[in-house]
């Protein structure tokens, strides 16, 4: 189709610059949906030795859901956003409670978990599952925003029909996992909020923001 230029250089990028990732060589909804709740407000550097000890403490669903609760807030300290340790325990008990101790199979089954939103739903389904279905967060707002030229206020809730819909056509039908992985990590290392690497960025010939020096303009982010 018309935009396949796109998943193409972009997964062309991927394998040369991404770094290398604990939770990128697991396909377990339990350890990615982990990793997504570490990182939704942290950043990978500081998110990496949390990760690494709650999948160590707590293997499985089971084991997290039956912890303490202080327990769980022991392991969550210094992570901050203290309410997102508690969101996810509690996820991980109506996981084992409604769902059996099985993460739901689909995009649609996730989200109806409590703390489950449309990010970490597409995270969970494309990671563990390779559904087709695109993630958005800051870093994929930001790459679209660029490229395509989008002016919407990425901070208005309404501007997300716009980046769902353009997304939903970029991601590929055979690689929706490691597309959504490559556009969150070329918006992490390449496209990034200061300083972008545009120099050396494939997307140069394309990238609308570049070729009318508005890379600094956009994304459009009114303040909250
Ligand atoms: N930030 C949020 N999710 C991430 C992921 N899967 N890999 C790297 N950074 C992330």
């Amino acid at each position: 189709d018309s935009y396949s230029w796109f998943a193409s250089t972009l997964l062309a990028w991927y394998p040369r610059h991404r770094r290398d990732l604990p939770w990128r060589h697991t396909r377990d909804p339990y350890a990615i949906w982990l990793s997504e709740v570490i990182l939704q407000q942290t950043r990978v550097q500081q998110g990496l030795p949390y990760y690494q000890n709650f999948v160590a403490t707590y293997p499985t669903v089971q084991d997290l859901a039956a912890a303490p609760a202080d327990e769980v807030l022991r392991h969550w300290q210094g992570l901050g956003y203290y309410s997102r340790a508690r969101n996810m325990h509690y996820t991980a008990q109506q996981v084992v409670a409604e769902y059996s101790g099985r993460f739901p199979g689909s995009y649609a089954e996730l989200l109806k978990l409590k703390g489950v939103g449309q990010y970490t739903a597409a995270a969970i389904a494309s990671f563990a599952y390779d559904e087709r279905v695109a993630v958005l967060d800051g870093n994929v707002y930001r790459v679209l925003a660029r490229i395509f030229g989008l002016t919407q206020d990425i901070a208005a809730p309404a501007s997300r029909k716009v980046f769902q819909l353009l997304a939903d056509q970029l991601i590929p039908d055979d690689q929706p996992a490691e597309f959504n992985q490559a556009i969150m990590e070329f918006g992490a290392l390449q496209c990034t909020p200061a300083r972008p690497d545009c120099l050396f960025c494939p997307f140069q010939a394309q990238c609308f923001a570049f070729q009318h020096g508005m890379v600094a303009e956009l994304p459009v982010k009114s303040k909250a």
